[in-house]
Parts: C-alpha cells; structure tokens; sequence
C-alpha cells in the first residue's frame, strides 16, 4: 500500500559544496568529519514511511537534525539529495505554487511556540489557515470554532490570546492546525514549552483527537517519554541520522546500538508496557487460572502489576476471543522493569531484588 508520505535516503547539508558532502557521507563520512570544512550535514540519508493515520514520532537531542527533517517534509527546504514523497506525488516535482497549495491545504504545521495575533480574537486565531485559504467568513467561523471545542476551549472563542495561560494558547495553535482538514499534521516540538502537567495534558487531548480524527502526524520531540507516549512509530536521530525506527516496545526492549541502548535507561517502562510485550507466550496452560483475574494483551503494565498481586499464581493473558495467549508469573513483571527503576516493591512486594531476576526478554 502506498503510505501518506515517504522519505528516501534524505540529504540536507548545509555550506559550501553540499553535493561533494553528501558523496563524502554516503561512503561513510561523518557530521564531524564534514565540520572541520565548515560544512553541516543536518540531515544524513534518512529513510522511513509515514502511513495514513499513524502518530510517527522523530525523536533526538538537539542539533540532531529533527527539525531540518520536518521542513523537508513539506518542501519548506529542498533536500541535498533524495526524495519526499506525499501521497505518492515527489515534492520536488510540485513546483513553487504546487508546494503553496500543499502546505495551505493539506499539509499543517504546528510550532513549539504558536505565534498568535496578539489584537485578534482566539476564533480570529483559530480560523487564520482558512482566511488564507480564502474561506468565507460565515464558515470559516463556524469551523474554527468546531475546532476549539475539540481542542477544550468553547467558551473562548471572543477572548484575546493574552487572556488564555501558555497551554491553552498552545491549544488554539492545535485548533488552526484541525480547523484547515489539512490531514497531514507536522508538529515540531509543540508541547515541549509548557509546564509537565499540562504538557501531559496535551499528550492526552492528541491521543483522544486522534481517536476519532484519525490524522497523520509527524510529532518532533527531544523527549522520549513523550515519543513513546504518543508514537505508532518512533525514529531515533542521532547527529543526522536515523539510528533505530520501531514501535516504543522495539525500541524499549530490542535498542539497536548503545546510543539508544543507553537513552532507554530513564524511561519509565511501566507506562509503555503492556502484557502482550512482557507475556511468556508459551503458556503451558496450567500455571494460569482463566477463571480468575486475567488481563488481555493490551492491559498496561501498571494494572497488569495491580492484577498479580491479588493473584497466588500467574496472570493469565486472553485475547478477544478468551484464548490463552500468554501467561505473566510474577517474577517476569519485575525483571521488565529494568535496573534503572525506583519502586518495582508495588508490583510484588520484592523491591530491589527484582534485580537478581534474570527472567528478561
Ligand atoms: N539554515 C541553516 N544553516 C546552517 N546550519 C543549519 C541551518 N539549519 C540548521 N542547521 C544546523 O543543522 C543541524 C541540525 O539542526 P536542526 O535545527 O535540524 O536540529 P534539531 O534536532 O531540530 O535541534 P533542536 O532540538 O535544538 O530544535 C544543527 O547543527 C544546526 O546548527
Ligand atoms: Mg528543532
């Protein structure tokens, strides 16, 4: 199936004599090499596949080449070497006024700090990338105003953006992004200036958007909590580089280099777990019992825990149909959650022990 968008062995160096750079970093130069003749290579052949309706995180330190990769993305920067494609159409191929249209109609941007316009009303804010696109007033408002209902803030419409905290400003930043039915959303940073709780809180109003909104979205952010948070996908950057792409479990329990071995170390595995990653699949069938308690292969890992302890054996793992998938001793839950963690004494009442565990996938 063609995907919604398409990244093939993508090049962006900045400086003199770009295409001699690229030649260098294919036959394995790399960004500190090309330094030394003041030349940056942002981004370095990257690859990856975006499909319809999937949150694609791209995550990385700063510097790492996040941002040079979204611009790219929609034509605002003309790669190096390699090709974008939407929909299957090459960017390069649109033209000036082809990209104009793709980036007033279908594809929206969302930035870490949402500039709004301090002397127009949040509805005014919110139906701007309509305005642009020349839609009558009447609708325009009508839309703008859908959209801030879905993002939490009906009521707000006739306020002024001073009036609204940071977080919320943020949200009509989100809301002119829906209002435009552009589907494909590139959000760079977006929630990392706000304070933990509301950041959160915004990680959360995305998931239940996206519910029902079904957008595509490519979601930059230096964070991999947050990456694995809200990633169908996640892209590991490292100076320039792709590193590892795979679910939040991939790169959680199968890291591909030590740089993401060691980046893994700090999250926090209970909140990306489920059962169906830390199941013994094999189940024997008698160490269980289905007649108790039992989780199915989506049951986060901090219930899973919660469900083990008020159970002498065992958890047991069915899927929709009630079959036994897999099975979850208690001794595995503990060995899941990795040296790095504080409390694993919720789960089992084991502590620190968990450690001596060497039950690991
Ligand atoms: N227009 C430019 N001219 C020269 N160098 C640039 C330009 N834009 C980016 N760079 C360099 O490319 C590299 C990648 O920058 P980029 O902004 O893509 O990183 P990032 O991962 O988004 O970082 P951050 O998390 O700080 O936003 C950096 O070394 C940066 O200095
Ligand atoms: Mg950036």
């Amino acid at each position: 199936m063609q995907a919604r968008l398409e990244a093939e062995h993508l090049f962006k160096v900045f400086g003199r004599r770009p295409d001699d750079a690229v030649e260098r970093l294919r036959q394995g130069a790399d960004r500190e090499e090309l330094r030394a003749d003041g030349t940056t290579a942002a981004v370095i052949d990257a690859s990856f596949r975006v499909e319809a309706g999937e949150i694609f995180v791209v995550m990385g330190l700063s510097g790492s080449g996040k941002s040079t990769l979204l611009r790219m993305l929609n034509g605002l920067l003309e790669p190096t070497a390699g090709s974008v494609r939407f929909d299957g159409d090459e960017l390069t191929a649109l033209g000036d006024r082809g990209l104009r249209e793709l980036r007033s109609r279908k594809i929206s941007m969302v930035f870490q700090h949402f500039a709004l316009f301090p002397h127009r009303s949040v509805r005014e804010n919110a139906a701007y990338g309509l305005e642009v696109q020349g839609v009558p007033r009447a609708e325009r408002e009508r839309r703008a105003d859908e959209a801030l209902a879905l993002c939490g803030l009906a009521g707000w419409e006739e306020s002024w953006p001073d009036e609204l905290s940071g977080g919320m400003q943020q949200r009509v930043g989100l809301a002119r992004a829906l209002a435009t039915d552009a589907d494909l959303l590139l959000m760079d940073e977006s929630f990392s200036a706000l304070d933990p709780l509301i950041r959160r809180d915004m990680q959360d109003q995305l998931l239940e958007l996206q519910k029902t909104l079904k957008k595509t979205i490519v979601f930059i952010t230096h964070d991999l909590n947050e990456a694995m948070r809200l990633g169908d996908r996640i892209a590991v950057m490292r100076d320039g580089r792709i590193v590892q792409t795979g679910t939040a479990e991939d790169i959680l329990l199968r890291p591909e280099n030590d740089y993401v071995a060691s980046f893994i170390q700090d999250v926090d595995r209970s909140r990306v777990l489920t059962a169906g990653a830390v199941m013994d699949t094999r189940p024997r069938g008698d160490e269980a019992d289905c007649a108790c308690e039992t989780a199915t292969p989506d049951t986060p890992f901090t219930e899973l825990c919660a469900i083990s302890a008020r159970l002498s054996h065992p958890v047991a793992v069915l899927d929709a149909d009630r079959t036994l998938v897999g099975v979850v001793p208690r001794q595995r839950l503990v060995g899941f959650l990795g040296d790095e963690q504080g409390e694993p004494a919720a789960c089992d009442g084991s502590g620190k022990d968990g450690k001596k565990v060497t039950d690991r996938a």
